[in-house]
């Protein structure tokens, strides 16, 4: 995977579902790589959003789009392989979801889509440890699970400290995103922590312009220096 980083990952969460198409459009022309697409259960989050077949029709739009699956629910083993079928290049799945976290990052390599595990944000970043040198991305939630458009949680930032020390220290290379409540104030000190893919729901789809936001957003991260 050759992206330029840091990557910003645009969900759809936030988008107009009467214009998907057309908004995914627009977050493409502005440059955007990836596509967070955030899927709930009403179970594990309070929530209910889309499916496999949503994420199949955004993943035919282009063929250079990177599709980031976060799965919100419960038993997410059942749902592994039809997101792979739908188009997942990677799929996220939550500690506190899995019985048996290590066996169903297993099953995603299986079905041959990167791994992820993401954490909540009581969930500390000592429960992830065992898994780090299994994924391909940590995932932390900088608000919690189940909606959009809410305020980012500080105290992540110290998360992603640890996370990039722990990289450091086993000499891994798994990607370091952060998920909610990212704007065009804080995406900058977001990235300086270290961190690689931003995920941005509302900052980018209740723009005026979604494409002139997306392209916004991705030159602070391209002209930001690292602390
Ligand atoms: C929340 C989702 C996030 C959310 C981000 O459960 O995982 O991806 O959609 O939306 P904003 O950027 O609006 O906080
Ligand atoms: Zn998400």
């Amino acid at each position: 995977m050759n992206f330029k980083l840091p990557i910003l990952a645009p969900s759809i969460l936030a988008a107009d579902k009467a214009q998907l198409g057309t908004q995914v459009q627009a977050v493409l022309d502005g440059g955007a790589q990836w596509i967070h697409c955030d899927i709930m259960d009403g179970h594990f989050v309070p929530n209910i959003s889309f499916g496999p077949n949503v994420v199949a029709s955004v993943s035919q739009i282009s063929n250079e789009a990177f599709i980031d699956v976060h799965l919100m629910i419960e038993n997410p083993d059942q749902y592994i392989e039809s997101f792979c079928d739908a188009g997942a290049d990677l799929i996220s799945v939550h500690l506190e979801a899995c019985i048996h976290l290590h066996r169903t990052i297993q099953l995603i390599r299986s079905h041959g889509a990167m791994t992820g595990v993401v954490i909540n944000p009581s969930t500390p970043i000592s429960a992830i440890e065992p898994m780090l040198t299994e994924v391909d991305l940590a995932l932390l939630m900088s608000v919690n699970p189940g909606f959009g458009g809410q305020q980012f949680i500080p105290a992540t930032l110290k998360k992603v400290e640890q996370l990039v020390a722990l990289r450091e220290k086993h000499e891994l290379s798994f990607l370091i995103e952060i998920d909610g409540g990212v704007n065009s104030k804080n995406i900058v000190h977001i990235a300086q922590a270290g961190v690689d893919v931003l995920v941005a729901g509302n900052a980018v789809f209740s723009a005026e312009n979604i494409t002139n936001k997306v392209t916004e957003l991705q030159s602070r991260l391209s002209n930001f220096k690292s602390k």
